[in-house]
């Protein structure tokens, strides 16, 4: 039997009367998994973790984190639990310097100084920023920004960790450095991890993907069983992968390409031994 860390329970959600958002939505996320959400632009992505972490009711149904169903009393207490990264990295900047920022949250949980300062640094070392504690953040660059950001999110130590868009506008080493950072905190247990998306090749971090479109999850299933989706992903304006873009045409062409999807260092290994 699968233990739900999080369910959704045919939620329905609309910022105004006559403009439903999200209809009749379900699903579940297992403790410890990765799952991805994916989307069009205004799909309901964001206004679905704005339900789980609290910030918005839904207009009906229920949301359960560990069976235990978000109500107006004990959504204060379930919210300590979880830890969100936005897209923007300037919309999250707080404080004076990088550990002021990362001890923020845990000001307003009333978190006692001794152990504040020893989430501090932890937080900042599994993000490789604790060098930076005495820096301004505004003047990090992006990617550091999302980093501090995410060692905020850790500092609350979280039990479900949100990522909305969190490398959306970064560039792609900073990007790159982020997806290490998150992989190593899936070996964390019980973490369970939220990655919110559009960007495809995101996806093989999560065991898991569900697709939102027409206010609805339209799919749930691995990555490769969605990249065969064409008819959907088109209509999510979704593009697949560059490596499998070229891993596809590859095979168009008869090249006799693995079977399996391949990502852009497996495609790199693989044409590199052609040669
Ligand atoms: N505060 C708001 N008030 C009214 N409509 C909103 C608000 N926030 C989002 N929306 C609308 O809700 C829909 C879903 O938005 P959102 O959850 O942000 O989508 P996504 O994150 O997938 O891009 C969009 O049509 C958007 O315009
Ligand atoms: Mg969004």
């Amino acid at each position: 039997m699968m233990q739900p860390k999080i369910e959704f329970r045919t939620v329905d959600f609309a910022y105004q009367p006559e403009v439903p958002v999200l209809t009749n939505v379900s699903f579940q996320v297992k403790a410890g998994q990765t799952i991805a959400l994916v989307g069009a632009n205004g799909s309901g992505k964001s206004t679905i973790a704005k339900l789980l972490a609290g910030l918005l009711e839904p207009t009906s149904g229920t949301i359960l984190i560990d069976h235990t169903p978000l109500t107006p009393t004990n959504l204060a207490q379930l919210r300590q639990r979880i830890g969100l990264v936005f897209q923007n990295p300037d919309d999250q900047i707080v404080g004076a310097t990088v550990a002021e920022n990362t001890a923020f949250g845990l000001e307003n949980r009333n978190v006692p100084r001794p152990e504040m300062q020893t989430r501090v640094h932890r937080a900042l070392e599994q993000v490789g920023m604790w060098d930076y504690r005495d820096r301004e953040p505004g003047l990090l660059s992006g990617g550091q920004k999302q980093r501090v950001a995410l060692a905020s999110a850790l500092a609350i130590t979280p039990e479900i960790l949100i990522l909305d868009e969190a490398t959306s506008m970064l560039d792609p080493q900073a990007k790159q450095e982020l997806n290490q950072i998150i992989q190593k905190l899936q070996e964390q247990v019980g973490l369970t991890i939220i990655l919110i998306t559009h960007d495809l090749e995101m996806l093989s971090l999560a065991e898991r993907v569900i697709a939102l479109d027409q206010q609805q999850v339209a799919f749930t299933g691995t990555a490769s069983e969605l990249f065969h989706e064409k008819h959907l992903l088109a209509q999510m304006q979704l593009e697949l992968p560059f490596s499998l873009q070229v891993q596809r045409e590859l095979a168009a062409q008869r090249v006799p390409v693995p079977d399996t999807d391949l990502n852009e260092k497996e495609l790199i290994e693989w044409l590199t031994k052609l040669l």
